[in-house]
């Protein structure tokens, strides 16, 4: 059985959406936000939860937090990882972003598809590297924009297929690790 780390800064439901997938393989949240969203749904799941804000150790302070965690996952985590936390999971770090990278990287990916009048958008789940939204792609899903799509009617689109995506993604990648957890 893996260990799972959730990263989150929002809402949570990509982490519940691997929660419903993993459950009790998850078995950490860690949020930048102490108000998040997601905090709310770990505690309500009964998985514990830290929060770590900001500063120039936020990387170590995080990965104090995680011994005996085999994959990181981030969902919705709008921070940078860095070292010493990047080499200490290599290959071991994932995110799900609401674009066809390399399209979009970086916020509010869904109205960067709307200002460039994009016919299609959609998510993509990829490994963490020191870069924004750069790392190599584990899976991505298409989602068609609609002429009469607002940011919000986008965005929920995309993270339904998000929802979709981040949980298969996981299972390749566990699959892919198995032999080693
Ligand atoms: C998701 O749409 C995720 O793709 C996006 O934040 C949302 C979090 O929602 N992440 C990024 O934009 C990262 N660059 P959630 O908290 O409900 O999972």
């Amino acid at each position: 059985m893996a260990k799972i780390a959730v990263l989150g800064s929002g809402t949570g439901s990509n982490f519940q959406a691997l929660v419903e997938e993993f459950g009790d393989e998850i078995v950490l949240v860690i949020s930048d936000q102490p108000g998040a969203g997601i905090l709310e749904k770990a505690k309500a799941f009964g998985i514990p939860t830290a929060v770590e804000v900001g500063g120039a150790d936020l990387s170590a302070r995080i990965l104090k937090r995680l011994g005996g965690v085999d994959l990181i996952c981030l969902a919705g985590y709008m921070r940078l990882v860095k070292e010493p936390l990047l080499s200490a999971f290599p290959n071991r770090i994932l995110n799900i972003h609401p674009s066809l990278l390399p399209k979009y990287p970086g916020k509010a990916a869904w109205e960067q598809a709307l200002a460039d009048q994009a016919e299609v958008t959609g998510c993509t789940v990829h490994y963490v590297d020191a870069g924004i939204d750069t790392g190599e792609v584990i899976l991505q899903e298409k989602v068609e924009v609609l002429i009469d799509d607002t940011a919000t009617t986008l965005h929920a689109r995309i993270q339904i297929a998000e929802h979709r995506v981040y949980p298969q993604a996981v299972k390749r990648v566990l699959k892919k690790m198995s032999g080693r957890v």
